[in-house]
């Protein structure tokens, strides 16, 4: 899959293009380029290499633009060659392309384009051809627009690049394209990456959207030539994380982002029309994988261990999940039908990034789910699959962790699919998260009241069954690592079997228990904890509410969950009672002891 960049301002805005295409590079970098618009010249740029050079020849060629469109490539037709590089320049239009026309011959046989005017292999250059022919017989840009994307077979996310209306103008089908809004410009762009830090607002095109800017109005139309109305959703720029703001401390403002990272990572991947999912295009064959490693540290570990279960319970792939340290030596890997994810906040993590490597040296493909898109193993793997969770700088991984989740889901349901559709249970789970969240975080102070209760304890406990096993350590992890306090996450039904042992009177286990397919054992295992003179803390829902109070010190009641919720919305409590706790304590929250956000040493 390729990415996409237009902005049209009131400033030279050849910077903002470049530090776009950068975070854009994820989605192809076979090769690059820019066209933009001076004194009603085309200026154009190319490279077949990095971003990098692009850069060095439009600092070297001078290249300043207002109005400009720009494109990182993945090869599908044609190599990678500076031919086939976009934007493709045909007399008084540009045009950048992501997706794959499959009736490209068809078209260029329907609008009679002459076959020596094709310069390139790919099939993108036909529309810029087309989109110039009938340019010619002065028909308005939008209504070319339609005229040919109507015909079109296949995906497609277009820029198109006017000369004679100083205009850029975009269409979608299949492919994604979010819109950027700011006073002195608009953008639009593959993904909210790419965006300029300085923009206010982002719309989420849709299917069909037809989008016309300059730099001060923007116009969403669709086929039928209705204006569309679409929801703002606000911009954080990448500044904005790099302050506490209203907020205490970073982990805590990172928390309470979480409504927003969740939704990003959401709406990044799935088109809202068509409820489809995009993943970026690789040359893995999802179709042959039989066997899946799932590698990463930490927290990041704990997302993999979740992603196992949601593979074992909705698809018919192995999955085995390694801790990146313990994975290093091993002897004998699976390579057959094999590929290996790796999932990682900072994406620079030595064990992981090692594993990496290893899994490449033995030809086995790799996918990344990272937060930071140009990092060592993102660079890496065959395919990356980004978090939009924007930077993390509490050293305790919160809201990176649940865009992890989400993105891990999106995989899955992807995964091995020739209609990549989601059915609507699964959409509106995942779409009311956000809301879920938003309901949780309204409870802050009734969560402050529980970790008030734990100053005093020596020992806690987290438990749970099921997806609920790795939130259950990863509330542990998370509250040793910024309370410096003793916390043990467990397997509920493991208990038994030995720490049971601990449990004397007045110590805390907090028992994580959405009334799920797990319930009536993680209450009897509840009760086996109270027959010992432990406490229980009942993180559950309304349900779940009316069977456990009885046994219950205390209960904070959620919303309701199903499989791909619930641990995600289970983390957050999870995240805020370490956090208050901390806070109790006065430890630094930020940056605990003997820690650090990157690791990379082995
Ligand atoms: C815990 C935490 C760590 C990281 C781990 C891996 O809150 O943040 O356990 O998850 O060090 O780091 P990344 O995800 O950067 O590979």
């Amino acid at each position: 899959m390729c990415g996409i960049i237009g902005i049209v301002g009131d400033y030279n805005n050849t910077n903002d293009i470049i530090n776009g295409l950068k975070s854009l590079e994820y989605r192809g970098y076979d090769s690059c380029g820019i066209v933009g618009l001076v004194q009603n010249k085309f200026i154009e740029a190319k490279s077949i290499s990095k971003i990098n050079n692009l850069e060095k020849i439009i600092k070297k060629n001078k290249i300043n633009t207002k109005i400009s469109i720009a494109h990182t490539r993945w090869a599908t037709h044609g190599k990678p060659s500076l031919v086939n590089t976009h934007p493709f320049i045909k007399n008084n239009c540009a045009v950048v392309h992501n997706g794959i026309i499959e009736n490209f011959e068809y078209l260029t046989k329907k609008f009679n384009i002459r076959k020596n005017l094709i310069k390139s292999d790919t099939d993108s250059e036909i529309i810029a051809l087309i989109f110039d022919k009938l340019l010619k017989q002065n028909i308005d840009p939008i209504k070319i627009i339609k005229q040919i994307v109507k015909l079109i077979k296949g995906t497609y996310a277009f820029a198109f690049l006017v000369k004679e209306t100083k205009k850029i103008y975009a269409v979608k089908k299949g492919s994604p394209l979010v819109l950027g809004i700011s006073d002195n410009f608009k953008a639009i762009s593959s993904d909210i990456l790419g965006l300029p830090d300085t923009t206010n607002e982002v719309i989420f095109l849709e299917d069909e959207d037809i989008v016309e800017i300059n730099h001060t109005n923007f116009k969403i139309i669709n086929f039928k030539n209705n204006t569309s109305k679409r929801n703002k959703h606000i911009f954080t720029p990448k500044k904005n994380f790099l302050i506490k703001g209203k907020f205490k401390h970073f982990m805590q403002k990172e928390i309470f982002y979480q409504p927003t990272s969740i939704k990003d990572t959401f709406f990044n991947y799935l088109e809202k029309k068509t409820k489809k999912i995009f993943l970026p295009k690789s040359d893995i064959n999802f179709t042959q994988i039989k066997n899946i490693d799932f590698i990463a540290c930490g927290t990041a570990f704990h997302a993999c261990m979740i992603a196992k279960y949601w593979f074992e319970m909705f698809s018919n792939v192995n999955v085995n999940v390694h801790i990146a340290s313990e994975f290093r030596h091993k002897k004998n890997i699976n390579k057959s039908e094999t590929i290996g994810i790796f999932v990682s906040q900072s994406g620079e993590t030595m064990d992981t990034l090692q594993c990496l490597k290893f899994l490449k040296k033995n030809n086995i493909k790799t996918i990344s789910v990272v937060n930071v898109f140009n990092s060592s193993i993102a660079r890496l793997s065959d395919l990356i699959i980004p978090t939009l969770a924007g930077p993390e700088i509490g050293v305790a991984s919160t809201k990176a962790f649940t865009s992890q989740l989400m993105a891990l889901c999106m995989l899955l349901l992807n995964f091995q699919k020739l209609d990549n559709s989601i059915n609507s249970k699964n959409y509106s789970d995942l779409l009311n998260t956000g809301n879920s969240i938003k309901k949780i975080l309204h409870k802050d102070s009734e969560i402050k009241n529980i970790a008030k209760h734990l100053v005093n304890k020596k020992s806690i406990f987290y438990i749970g069954r099921g997806l609920m096993y790795p939130i259950a350590l990863e509330g542990a992890l998370k509250l040793k690592e910024i309370t410096y306090k003793h916390c043990e996450g467990y397997a509920a039904g493991e208990l038994k079997h030995g720490p049971l042992a601990l449990i004397e009177d007045n110590i805390p286990v907090i028992a994580l228990a959405p009334y799920d397919n797990n319930f009536l054992k993680i209450l009897s295992n509840i009760q086996e904890i109270k027959a010992r003179g432990g406490e229980i803390i009942t993180l559950t829902d309304k349900l779940g509410y009316k069977k456990i109070k009885k046994f219950s010190h205390s209960t904070l009641i959620l919303p309701d969950t199903k499989s791909y919720s619930a641990p995600i919305i289970y983390s957050i409590p999870v995240q805020l009672i370490a956090y208050h706790l901390a806070v109790f304590l006065g430890t630094d929250v930020d940056q605990p002891r003997n820690l650090a956000k990157a690791v990379t040493v082995e």
